[in-house]
């Protein structure tokens, strides 16, 4: 075991992303809690998306010219006696495989939701992946400023259509024009809106109520939200500590990012709760425990070109265990190499720093020159291992690509090699023809493949979308013949070899289970 200063540093992390549909507010939000955390100066250096003020991963021209964060990034700040971590996951719709595993390196999740739209398809998509991993996921919905939904039936459609438990921990008092705060279950007080800062809350008598003298007491927005608290408090799931650690539960919260409403509160009662780093599992099923003596961490995403001026790629590191020091020696798992770190990184909110020590749960980047790959593991002591593999996702979008050039195969086949060890596409090829097919969960993916093919290995591709596909993997492969094959339901090998249909819609893929049910299918996540 560590010594407890390092041990208490390694608690003190709290490590998570933000899932949402694009607009429902997550840069928003990113920022003020930024801005309490003292990472940034005023509330607006995040959001400077049209600005162009956060370039910590505007590397490309397709980012500026689309006005995104093509890439996540990862941002630090104290609160409350916490390091805080907040991996950023792409918002727009246009979103990757790297969304899918920055997920791998979090704690816990909080999941943004606008209260007019409720959840969303990007939403549920990052959830599922949380959810597959059982870690904790607080919700918090914005935009009460606007008129929304119901709150009643936003708690709902978080049962039906995630179906997860929720606890309120908060209710809105009123919605758009008539919001007037939000009834804070957990804090026992009345949090009020657009109001002074010495005004702002209002503690609960021993009824759960305001004082009658209050004029709020008066209105039908008030006797509406105790009305809704009393059948939550009657009907509702009851809070469980334990049902929000294993993922089961999810606390809610209503605010308003944009007018800095409920932020605060939010973050510092999900800091009461959020947990602490967690062990990870090895490929031989022993637990790596954060405060294990030994550092040992694991690669989640690869960025490449941050730095235009140097080509040079970051390797994200999510630290599992003990302490990194710059210049340390550590060995990579999967090659059983090992070297000095000499080149790391740190991330904050608009810059990047080199950072020389860091600990389980906190993200550093490591300088690349094309030695690591996702999922690789590094340790930095005698004990070598492998964590776990991290999972493939299921691609939904496929191009055929050749290169323009005929000449230029072997570049061709290099680039398209490293790319994809790399995790940046998924490879495929076709059975007899051999055509080169790529994968993608995400359009962004296949133009980041273009400029890279162009820019760092000199071959310009020609890429003929072929649509999306639902591909399903092959229990026994054993019974797949080559009449089961055509437009409709493509085979292909993966890049492992292994064969993978790929189906037009849903309607060919029930068609074929009809047709050949002695073939077993399934998908990846
Ligand atoms: P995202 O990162 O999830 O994509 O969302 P972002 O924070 O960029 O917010 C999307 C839009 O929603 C922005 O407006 C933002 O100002 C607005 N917004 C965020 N939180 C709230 C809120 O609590 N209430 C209201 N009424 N609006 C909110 P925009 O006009 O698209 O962008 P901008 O011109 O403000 O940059």
């Amino acid at each position: 075991m560590v010594t407890s200063k390092l041990e208490q540093e390694i608690l003190a992390r709290r490590t998570f992303a933000i899932i949402s549909h694009p607009d429902a507010g997550k840069t928003t939000i990113t920022e003020k809690l930024l801005f309490f955390g003292g990472a940034i100066r005023d509330a607006g250096t995040v959001k400077g998306k049209k600005s162009g003020k956060f370039a910590t991963s505007d590397w490309m021209e397709i980012e500026k010219q689309r006005g995104i964060s093509v890439t996540s990034s990862v941002m630090q700040f104290d609160y409350n006696n916490c390091r805080v971590n907040i991996l950023d996951t792409p918002g727009h719709s246009d979103f990757s495989e790297d969304t899918y595993r920055t997920l791998m390196a979090v704690d816990s999740a909080v999941m943004v939701i606008d209260a007019a739209k409720g959840i969303e398809a990007q939403t549920l998509k990052l959830f599922k992946v949380c959810r597959m991993r059982g870690i904790p996921i607080f919700t918090f919905i914005n935009k009460l400023d606007r008129q929304g939904k119901e709150p009643l039936e936003l708690m709902e459609e978080l049962e039906e259509v995630l179906g997860i438990q929720s606890y309120a921990m908060n209710w809105p008092i009123g919605m758009g024009k008539e919001f007037l705060g939000i009834y804070d279950r957990y804090n026992n007080r009345v949090e009020q809106f657009r109001t002074a800062e010495e005004d702002r809350f209002l503690p609960l008598n021993a009824e759960g109520g305001l004082d009658v003298q209050n004029d709020m007491t008066k209105t039908s927005y008030y006797t509406q939200a105790l009305d809704d608290i009393m059948l939550l408090n009657e009907a509702g799931n009851p809070f469980s500590e334990d049902a929000i650690r294993k993922g089961q539960l999810t606390p809610v919260f209503f605010g308003s990012a944009l007018t800095n409403f409920g932020v605060q509160t939010f973050l510092e009662t999900y800091l009461n709760f959020a947990p602490q780093p967690q062990p990870r599992l090895t490929e031989d099923e022993q637990y790596i425990e954060p405060t294990d003596e030994q550092f040992s961490g694991f690669v989640f995403k690869i960025q490449a070109n941050m730095n235009p001026a140097h080509r040079d790629r970051i390797a994200f590191v999510r630290i599992v265990s003990g302490k990194f020091e710059r210049g340390m020696s550590v060995t990579l798992s999967r090659t059983n190499k090992s070297f000095k770190v000499t080149q790391s990184t740190t991330f904050l909110a608009d810059d990047r720093e080199t950072v020389e020590e860091a600990v389980a749960g906190d993200i550093i980047g490591l300088y690349d020159t094309g030695n690591y790959q996702i999922g690789d593991t590094i340790v930095g002591g005698k004990n070598k291992f492998l964590f776990e593999k991290l999972p493939q996702f299921t691609p939904e979008l496929f191009v055929r690509v050749t290169a323009k050039n005929v000449m230029k195969q072997k570049h061709f086949h290099k680039g398209i090699n490293q790319l994809v060890q790399e995790g940046a596409i998924q490879y495929y090829k076709t059975l007899h023809t051999e055509d080169t097919i790529l994968g993608a969960v995400g359009q962004l993916q296949f133009e980041v493949f273009e400029n890279r093919m162009k820019n760092e290995y000199n071959v310009d591709v020609k890429m003929e979308p072929i649509g999306n596909k639902i591909a399903r993997w092959i229990a026994n492969e054993e019974v797949v013949k080559d009449a089961m094959t055509g437009p409709r339901s493509m085979l292909v090998n993966d890049r492992f070899g292994n064969k993978v249909f790929l189906f037009e819609n849903e309607f060919a893929m029930r068609w074929f289970g009809d047709k050949f049910p002695e073939v077993e299918l399934y998908s990846l996540l």
